[in-house]
């Protein structure tokens, strides 16, 4: 786990394991008044925006935060957990979308495992990765995030109904022995995943929202598939071309990236 100080600089072990493991969790990078402005933005956002639909509950899904409030609008195009997410990547990233992810108390179910980059529209792209961004303490019985460490380096690509508790194992059977790593995160602490790493969350068993943030990055070179997404539907992209649209800025947004 990396601590505080390095809340805006990754040391070569952390890259590592990252690039090892499929995922890394990075303590500190949010300081209580920012966990308490972005946690009250989420829940005052859940009351007015629409959530995406499931069968079951496991979570109030709200998407692309950052165009309907300023305070998360700052989270999700955040520098510092950009540039983190760059180093991580090693190529230039575009912002795909964000998620607020609310596991409402006592009555959310699990987010069982799956893989996130075959939802997405993406051809060519050398590299996914999400910063989930922790809101509130968020231990096991809150919802926290398990993963399956290295499961992204054979590169398996199916897309799985994320509430069913077997699918990504019928699919790839080998992963269904596969050692899993819980990790629980104070608020303000992120994990960083790799869009090809097998991933679930526990149901909120307590009393207090589980709020999580994430902030979804794609290589910059990636190319529309042309496949449906609700981010991507509406905006009339041509396939194969580059996501050169304003919904998908260069981050961290530094002059080293042309526009
Ligand atoms: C969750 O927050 O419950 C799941 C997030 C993810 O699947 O990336
Ligand atoms: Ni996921």
């Amino acid at each position: 786990m990396s601590t505080a100080s390095a809340a805006t600089t990754l040391p070569a072990e952390s890259i590592d394991s990252y690039r090892r493991n499929g995922y890394l969790h990075v303590a500190g990078v949010l300081d209580a008044a920012e966990v308490a402005e972005a946690h009250d933005a989420a829940i005052a956002l859940s009351s007015t925006m629409a959530s995406r639909r499931y069968k079951g509950e496991p979570f109030t899904q709200l998407v692309n935060c950052w165009q309907h409030d300023e305070r998360l609008r700052a989270l999700t195009l955040d520098p510092r957990i950009a540039g983190l997410a760059e180093t991580l990547a090693g190529v230039p990233l575009r912002l795909w979308h964000d998620q607020t992810l609310i596991k409402q108390p006592q009555r959310s179910t699990a987010t069982e495992f799956h893989l996130d980059a075959p939802y997405w529209p993406h051809a060519g792209g050398r590299h996914w990765l999400t910063a989930w961004v922790a809101l509130v303490d968020v231990p096991v019985e809150r919802g926290c995030m398990t993963f399956l460490p290295g499961s992204h380096v054979d590169g398996d690509f199916v897309s799985v109904d994320l509430e069913n508790a077997t699918a990504l194992f019928d699919a790839l059977p080998h992963l269904r022995w596969w050692p899993r790593v819980t990790v629980p995160l104070r608020a303000g602490d992120l994990t960083f995943h790799h869009g090809l790493t097998a991933h679930a969350a526990t149901p909120n068993l307590t009393d207090e929202p589980r709020v999580a943030h994430a902030v979804i990055y794609m290589d910059a070179d990636t190319r529309y598939s042309g496949t449906r997404h609700v981010v991507a539907d509406p905006l009339g992209l041509e396939p194969e071309s580059p996501f050169a649209h304003e919904l998908f800025p260069r981050v961290p947004g530094d002059s080293r990236l042309t526009p």
